[in-house]
């Protein structure tokens, strides 16, 4: 009988769904049938997952502030599993990583999902989308494929071995950056989106697809109450209308506060832990 996968993802700019896809690709190779789930938008998520349909579950998010973005922590709070093993994933922006996978192996295990796995895949930060920010333009790139490739690989292993042996995550050091008690103040100047121009063509995703349901079409801005700055309506927008501030400054100030060179930068890498 073939081997039933949920595969469920949050993904705002897309990195995550682009890892997402690898996965499901590798696992249709192998006869696995591949449920995907992406709980991006509110709508989404208010949707049920049938989690006990599935043999071995997958969950993708990406790093917000070194956690997982705040609603998803919210939304995994009301489901369940049946004490299936599931393997985690997380695409980041170069930043910090924190204590990120031991973090959520422990919101999922209170949920009643085994964790037996994690990665971390790098992607394009997402305030790319501002002018004056850039940080690992260019990721997920063919290099992080072939990480998530052979990830796919061991975690399918992994999930049908008989006994596993519990498995430990380590903390990024960049946890425990900023240290440097002389460093810059970060100015993190980040006005919530809005359309640039009073004319589009009124597909109306930016309200439809928004993470929180903050955006609103007819007026054209973010509730800042609602907004979590995941830059979805940002780059989801097909008239390319919508933008946020210059973020010249704040990059520069962001950068030096954490010590981004471009060596520390170029040493991030993607890796799993199996
Ligand atoms: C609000 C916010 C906070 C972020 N915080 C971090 C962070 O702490 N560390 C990091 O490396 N990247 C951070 N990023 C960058 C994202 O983790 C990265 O771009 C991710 O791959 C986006 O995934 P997506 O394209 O699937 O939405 C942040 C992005 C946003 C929007
Ligand atoms: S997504 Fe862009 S084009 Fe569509 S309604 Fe919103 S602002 Fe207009
Ligand atoms: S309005 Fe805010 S929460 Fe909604 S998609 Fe845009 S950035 Fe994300």
């Amino acid at each position: 009988m073939s081997l039933i996968v949920g595969l469920v993802y949050f993904s705002a700019t897309g990195n995550t769904r682009t890892i997402a896809t690898v996965m499901k690709n590798e696992l249709e190779a192998k006869e696995v049938i591949v449920k995907e789930f992406d709980i991006t938008s509110l709508t989404d998520r208010e949707t049920e997952i049938p989690f006990s349909e599935f043999n071995y579950i997958i969950f993708g998010f990406p790093i917000y502030g070194r956690k997982i973005p705040v609603v998803t922590k919210k939304w995994l709070a009301t489901i369940s599993g049946n004490n299936q093993r599931c393997g985690m994933f997380f695409t980041y922006g170069g930043p910090m990583r924190g204590g990120i996978h031991n973090e959520t192996r422990a919101l999922l295990e209170a949920r009643n999902f085994v964790v037996i796995a994690s990665a971390e895949l790098l992607g394009k930060h997402s305030f790319n989308v501002a002018k004056g920010w850039e940080l690992l333009k260019g990721h997920p790139n063919v290099d992080d494929f072939d990480i998530t490739k052979e990830y796919t690989h061991k975690l399918l292993e992994k999930f049908t071995r008989a006994i596993i042996e519990p498995i430990e995550f380590l903390v990024a050091e960049d946890n425990l950056l900023p240290l440097d008690p002389n460093r810059k103040r970060i100015r993190m100047i980040t006005q919530h989106p809005t359309r640039r121009d009073k004319e589009c063509c009124m597909c109306r995703d930016c309200e439809e697809l928004c993470s929180t349901g903050a955006f609103s079409a007819d007026f054209g801005k973010a509730d800042t109450e609602k907004c979590i700055l995941c830059m979805r309506c940002v780059s989801i927008c097909p008239d390319q209308v919508i933008e946020i501030n210059d973020m010249t400054e704040c990059f520069q100030d962001f950068v030096e506060s954490l010590g981004l060179t471009p060596e520390l930068l170029a040493s991030r890498k993607s890796q799993y832990f199996i």
